[in-house]
């Protein structure tokens, strides 16, 4: 009966990037055809840390159009926000009681994130994967398309699953890692053997999904190279590795036949190339998020109706979970 459930959320905090878009986004539309998508916009995992409420609300709600500009049917699937649906919370309250402080322990996001954020290493930081737990479980999710940082929190979800439903019987969906073509992994423009991402510090060192063509142009040409002088694909030189990525990505090709487009052209052609390509791939989603930001109610209806639809299918959840646990 019917399609496997897939959930899968973005957290509205920073600009979203070029990697989020080829690495995530652009997977997860036509992940949309092939499965009943839940697409979250994960808010309450972003107040972990210290956000300004009017950047936070502003933000998710370019978060929230942005998916729909990318071409997810919010008719088949689902786009809402975490925080507009209770079932989150009230299942991670619960699942909290059948998560052991070891686990968490174990997380090595949480050592990363209390690292960089020493001075607010609150709760919600430390049970974040607990809440992620919920957000997975209360669909009932399948598939769960994960990037290898997030490897280890699919794994204690699954644990989790599996723990209550030795003690209750079958009431959770153990979710599985979605394994199938992967996007690529897009690396920073400024220090190509690390990755491309939101909370970058220097803004060159990422492609915003709403720069403008000159800015992309810019950005691309002072992409950190090598002194190679040589299109190749390898290892050696993760600069230029990472340009043919991006362009393979954009354009459909793989690195094999863009090494071959490029060969024997030098380094400015070739970032020229892949400023254009990139320009080409982002502009018509650009000109969809103006046009979807001009439409206030139909953004509205979405956000409401979209919710709603979560809600329904949460609470058919919950509500076996309330009673196992004797409310
Ligand atoms: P960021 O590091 O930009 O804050 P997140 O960790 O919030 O990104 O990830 C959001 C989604 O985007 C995840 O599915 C993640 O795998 C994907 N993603 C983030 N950065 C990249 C990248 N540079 N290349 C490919 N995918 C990425
Ligand atoms: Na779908």
């Amino acid at each position: 009966q019917g399609k496997k459930v897939l959930f899968s959320g973005m957290q509205a905090t920073g600009n979203l990037t070029l990697g989020n878009y080829l690495g995530a986004l652009k997977n997860w539309v036509s992940l949309s055809d092939e499965y009943e998508c839940f697409y979250s916009v994960v808010d309450m995992h972003s107040i972990t840390v210290r956000q300004d409420p009017a950047t936070l609300r502003k933000r998710a709600r370019a978060l929230l159009t942005l998916y729909l500009a990318a071409g997810i049917d919010p008719e088949k699937n689902c786009i809402y926000y975490q925080s507009h649906v209770s079932g989150h919370a009230e299942l991670a309250w619960i699942l909290n009681c059948f998560t052991y402080m070891g686990e968490l322990n174990r997380m090595t996001q949480f050592k990363d994130k209390s690292a960089k954020h020493a001075d607010n290493i609150n709760a919600g930081l430390f049970t974040y994967p607990v809440l992620m737990a919920a957000d997975i479980l209360l669909f009932q999710a399948d598939v769960v398309p994960v990037g290898i940082d997030q490897m280890q929190h699919l794994e204690i979800t699954r644990d989790i699953a599996q723990r209550f439903n030795n003690i209750y019987g079958e009431v959770f969906t153990v979710p599985e890692a979605y394994i199938g073509k992967v996007g690529a992994k897009i690396m920073s423009l400024q220090e190509p053997t690390k990755k491309m991402s939101k909370s970058d510090e220097n803004p060159n060192a990422s492609i915003y999904l709403m720069d403008d063509a000159d800015t992309i142009l810019r950005k691309c040409k002072r992409a950190v190279t090598d002194s190679e002088g040589a299109i190749r694909y390898r290892e050696e030189q993760p600069g230029v590795r990472n340009l043919i990525d991006i362009y393979s990505a954009c354009t459909g090709k793989t690195p094999e036949e863009t090494v071959g487009e490029f060969e024997g052209k030098g380094y400015g052609v070739f970032k020229e190339a892949v400023g254009e390509a990139v320009v080409s791939v982002l502009r018509p989603l650009q000109e969809e998020v103006r046009r979807l930001e001009k439409d206030k109610t139909y953004l509205d209806e979405i956000i409401k109706n979209n919710g709603e639809k979560a809600g329904y299918f949460a609470n058919k959840t919950l509500r076996k979970v309330q009673k196992k646990v004797g409310f």
